[in-house]
């Protein structure tokens, strides 16, 4: 018997079937001033769309699908997408924060809260999550990434695919998630956004697409393809990734969408025409075409008449055009028929979506904020006193809307708690505040940052007034709590910056405050791993505690006051200088490898003093001192199909509860190509009570050295070589133990 697609498709018209592909923004809605149809109304109601997103009300969604249906001869619904990157309404923190947490149960839990709140408005899909591997700090969507790993970045894609979807979409309160960007949008040249990626196909297939193959595996029912060119072929035409890698050797059977207007740039990527960039998308993969409407123009005359574009190197039968025409509209239907729309077009439309409590996700949001926090260092000065007297200092004591940070669409800066409320609450007495500089001391810049609305205050005193102001502040208090970073607007899509560190003001504002000879503890807050310079140095405390969402400064007072215990860990490495970009624990060794200080022939910077300062991957503090014993090995020889157990004492020494991540690397001394300095291949995290030891085991196996090598994507092998390699245990990439393993034959 034929199923519901199946019908559907030998009943569509070609116009029906290109209407399907078109996937448009709610824009302005149905209707606009003097009541006005939209373009989006008069496409609806000539059945020419096959989803929408970014609708903001139940209602409207309702109001467009009664259209489409309308629209649409033989009845076919929209589905409904948005961007759901870090919370819905409740926003989380940044998803570079929340890997901070390393905590995947949390990150799942705030994907199913998000997903519970979307779905209550009508959503069907959400484009998250984001997994994008995430090197360059000056590539502002590092803030929407999982950071720099892709064994971390690869379990955040599992545990947010669950999230989201749940183990059955059709479950209430449950979304299709959407895998992007499609790939190695973090590879950009310089960090530039919307830059190509040129990188080695083993790079591709060991760092890239290994969270895509996880999410894939997870089920994830949709991928957003990228705007960049791997290669020198843009992803929006990457046939042998798209339809090759994705679709044939990963098995992947959901709707591939283009991002933003991505079909038709690839014109402006010199591939050719609007024409063939449409062939080109179309073969290549991309189902859906997102906001360009090239598919819906060009494919009724391509489908007619073929292509032949001898300059383009496109040629292309009119049966072929068809033939891919179906194979997109196919696979849209088919995720319509998966997310339970065929059956009822009205699914998650009625008037009551079931939206789960705010109150519980801002509990949740509070937890994952004070998770996602990573202490830095700690001369004794945190956790602070309630009694202490706090002078609360800089330009995020008390705001509200840079702490939702990027891509927060519907979230809503008067939920956020500020610092210096959720301080008096905590402690019972109002901090002294005082706003000491501005975020930026250039005005075109913060008339840059401006551009998406108004994000950036700006105090018109000048700095030395408003240093001023913080030090009177400061003088009256026992510890000067000083906030510092960047505005939401700095990180994110568009937002690449040249030098990823501190804004200058800021540290000479701390500089200042470290007069005082009071103790200094420097909050950051940010998108991106910044490069904290002497800031660093200066700092009696530091805490990176990112854009945190609606309860981040809440997250931040309880560690502050100990209502919390530090737990996060770097999910990417913090440069030393904003010039030591791209960046991560994993490089790969040179014939010259740096030796730590700066030699003359060794590789290195001339202009990087010794004693800068790199955080590494997987490092932060507690406040209690966990140590570790001497790891052991179940076997040091083994054969191919054993499984080895790694065994590690970890002890809670200090007074008070520790969350440690015992984090496990591993490097390859002998390979058939240079392999990463070290590489994670598990972690664990446990809570130990004070005075608490705990023995925590890895299970290894052979298939965790296995690497790719790929003289071309097609003729890409992953391989295994018998012999030694070494495994590296403990609290971040840098202090480790090490111990040798051979594999045998
Ligand atoms: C462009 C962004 O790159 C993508 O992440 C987002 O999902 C779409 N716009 C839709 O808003």
């Amino acid at each position: 018997m034929k199923g519901k697609v199946d019908r559907l498709m030998a009943e569509m018209t070609l116009a029906e079937k290109i209407g399907q592909l078109n996937l448009l923004p709610a824009g302005e809605g149905l209707v606009t001033g003097a009541a006005q149809a939209t373009t989006l109304a008069q496409r609806l109601a000539a059945g020419q769309v096959g989803a929408v997103f970014g609708t903001k009300s139940l209602a409207s969604a309702r109001a467009m699908q009664e259209r489409a249906i309308a629209g649409s001869r033989l009845g076919i619904p929209l589905f409904f997408a948005e961007d759901v990157i870090h919370g819905h309404r409740t926003i989380f923190p940044l998803p570079v924060a929340l890997a901070c947490s390393w905590d995947v149960g949390l990150i799942e839990k705030t994907a199913a809260f998000a997903a519970a709140e979307a779905s209550a408005e009508g959503q069907h899909v959400v484009f998250s999550p984001m997994i994008d591997i995430a090197r360059d700090p000056r590539w502002g969507r590092v803030a929407e990434s999982p950071g720099e790993d892709p064994l971390l970045a690869s379990r955040i894609a599992v545990a947010m695919t669950r999230g989201l979807q749940g183990p059955d979409m059709l479950a209430p309160g449950r979304v299709a998630a959407c895998l992007k960007h499609f790939v190695a949008y973090g590879a950009t040249q310089s960090g530039r956004d919307y830059d190509n990626a040129s990188l080695a196909w083993e790079d591709l297939l060991g760092i890239y697409l290994p969270p895509f193959a996880a999410g894939c595996e997870a089920g994830a029912a949709c991928v957003m393809a990228s705007f960049n060119a791997v290669n020198k072929v843009p992803m929006h035409a990457h046939a042998p990734l798209i339809e090759g890698w994705l679709r044939g050797r990963n098995g992947f059977d959901g709707l591939v969408v283009s991002d933003y207007t991505g079909v038709k740039e690839l014109t402006a990527h010199r591939l050719g025409p609007a024409p063939v960039a449409v062939v080109r998308a179309l073969f290549a993969g991309i189902d859906m075409d997102m906001v360009g409407e090239d598919y819906l123009r060009e494919l009724p005359t391509l489908a007619e008449a073929g292509i032949d574009a001898p300059e383009a190197g496109l040629a292309l039968s009119s049966a072929a055009i068809r033939d891919l025409t179906d194979r997109a509209c196919r696979r849209v239907l088919t995720l319509k028929e998966r997310l339970g729309l065929l059956d009822d077009p009205f699914r998650g439309l009625g008037a009551t979506g079931a939206a789960p409590k705010r109150q519980a996700g801002r509990k949740l949001a509070r937890r994952a904020a004070a998770q996602s926090v990573v202490l830095l260092k700690n001369n004794a000065v945190l956790p602070l006193s309630s009694k202490a007297r706090v002078a609360l200092v800089g330009p995020f004591a008390r705001d509200r809307r840079n702490m939702l940070g990027t891509w927060s669409v519907s979230g809503n800066a008067d939920d956020v708690v500020s610092l210096d409320e959720a301080v008096a609450a905590l402690t019972g007495k109002a901090p002294r505040t005082a706003w000491g500089v501005n975020i930026v001391e250039e005005p075109w810049l913060e008339q840059r940052l401006n551009v998406h609305g108004v994000t950036v205050e700006h105090d018109a005193r000048s700095e030395a007034e408003l240093i001023e102001e913080a030090l009177a502040v400061a003088r009256q208090a026992d510890v000067i709590v000083v906030t510092v970073g960047e505005a939401k607007e700095h990180a994110g899509e568009s937002s690449s910056c040249l030098s990823p560190d501190l804004p200058a003001p800021h540290h000479r504002l701390i500089a200042a405050l470290k007069q005082t000879g009071k103790p200094v503890v420097v909050v950051v807050f940010a998108g991106r791993p910044l490069a904290l310079g002497g800031a660093a140095e200066v700092a009696d405390a530091l805490l990176y505690a990112w854009h945190g969402g609606v309860a981040g400064p809440e997250g931040v007072a309880d560690i502050l006051f100990g209502a919390a215990t530090p737990s996060g860990r770097l999910c990417v490495t913090l440069p030393a200088h904003p010039g030591e970009v791209p960046l991560s624990y994993a490089e790969e060794p040179t014939g010259r490898p740096y030796r730590g200080h700066f030699q003359k022939f060794l590789t290195g910077w001339l202009d990087l003093p010794d004693t800068a300062r790199r955080y590494p991957f997987g490092f932060g503090l507690g406040y209690s001192e966990v140590r570790y014993g001497t790891p052991s090995l179940s076997v040091t020889v083994a054969a191919a199909d054993d499984r080895v157990v790694l065994t590690v004492r970890v002890q809670n020494a200090g007074p008070r509860e520790a969350t440690e991540t015992v984090q496990l690397y591993a490097s390859d001394p002998v390979a058939r190509i240079t392999r990463p300095a070290r590489f994670l291949i598990d972690f664990q995290q446990v809570t130990l009570a004070a005075g608490e030891c705990r023995e925590v085991s890895f299970q290894i196996d052979a298939d965790q050295f296995r690497y790719p090598i790929a003289p071309s994507l097609e003729a890409a092998e992953w391989v295994r070589d018998p012999g030694l390699v070494q495994l590296h245990v403990g609290p971040n990439s840098r202090d480790t133990q090490s111990l040798d393993l051979t594999w045998l034959a």
